[in-house]
């Protein structure tokens, strides 16, 4: 059966974003928030991410509407009964996630593929959550969802064969490219960019270089779009903090351990674009100041 209809459980910034992406490509979306001022919040940055499509000249304003009607927000997850996809973009709290797709389990019917697009916790620890283990993978998308073409399709020990064929399809229907990995940890992009990271924030604590000559170096000499310290500000300290955590504890090697200033700045708020501050300081609108 041909997926059509696509729940989203967490509709914050990649929630959002994989909402429209969805929508863009005809899809029917339900968006499902804990309360309706997170629905309102995304729908905004789904309208402001829309209009900058248009602006673009990539999508017509008759066209993004159409897409923008796509989405529809709801509080309850017992609205997800008839969807046949359902991506999950809620906090990295596996509790969290457990819970919802337990929830979800009992709600949709056995045909209803789910996914998480989690950055860094075990597929498998949340497919046993529910009764289909075998239709449940990973289903990772890269910040900004619409600009980012890459989705790492997670194969869990329990994964079926036919899931992967039917996630492969969709991410293909979606415009953006698939591809497979197993559910290690970090999967395929987030383990070779994690380090990066990490190693960028120990040579700002060692004093090789500023926050801002560590980003020039990496724009320039390696042509990455943005430095380490604009892309943990983009993506949010609390998510690289988390995401580190993550993995020394499955590695329990010092290279994944969260470095010092990584958890003060976590601890003190200072959490990037989405707080205002990071290692560079931003405006409302998450403009650049400094
Ligand atoms: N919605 C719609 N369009 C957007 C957009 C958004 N949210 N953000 C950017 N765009 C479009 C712009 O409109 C522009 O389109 P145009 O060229 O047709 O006019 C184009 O993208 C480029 O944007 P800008 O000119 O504003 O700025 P940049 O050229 O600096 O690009 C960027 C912005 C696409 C974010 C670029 O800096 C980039 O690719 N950065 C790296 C992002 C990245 O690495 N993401 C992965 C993060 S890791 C992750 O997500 C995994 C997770 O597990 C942590």
């Amino acid at each position: 059966m041909a997926i059509q209809k696509v729940g989203i459980v967490g509709f914050g910034q990649m929630g959002s974003g994989i909402a429209q992406v969805c929508a863009m490509a005809g899809f029917d979306v339900l968006a499902r928030e804990i309360d309706q001022k997170f629905i309102d919040n995304g729908l905004k940055r789904v309208d402001g991410s829309l209009a900058r499509v248009v602006k673009s000249g990539k999508m017509t304003e008759d066209v993004a509407k159409a897409a923008r009607d796509r989405i529809h927000g709801t509080t309850s997850l017992t609205a997800f009964a008839d969807r046949d996809l359902v991506i999950e973009a809620v906090i990295e709290v596996i509790d969290a996630k457990r819970e919802v797709f337990g929830e979800l389990d009992r709600v949709c019917p056995a045909t209803t593929i789910f996914a998480s697009n989690t950055s860094s916790l075990p597929i498998i620890e949340i497919a046993v959550a529910t009764k289909r283990a075998d239709r449940f993978a990973g289903l990772h998308f890269f910040n900004p969802p619409v600009v980012m073409q890459l989705v790492e399709i997670v194969r869990a020990l329990t994964t079926s064969e036919a899931t992967v064929t039917a996630l492969r399809e969709f991410v293909t229907r979606l415009g953006h490219q698939p591809v497979v990995c197993k559910d290690t940890p970090g999967f395929i992009v987030n383990r070779l960019m994690v380090p990066i990271m990490l190693e960028a924030v120990r040579a700002l604590e060692q004093g090789v270089a500023t926050v801002e000559d560590i980003d020039k170096a990496v724009k320039l000499g390696l042509r990455h779009p943005m430095g380490p310290f604009e892309l943990i500000d983009y993506t949010g300290v609390d998510i690289n903090y988390h995401v580190a955590n993550v993995f020394f504890e499955e590695f329990k090697d010092p290279k994944w351990a969260p470095p010092a200033l990584l958890k003060r700045m976590y601890l003190a708020g200072h959490l990037g674009v989405k707080s205002g501050k990071g290692f560079y300081e931003y405006d409302e609108q998450g403009k650049r100041k400094t």
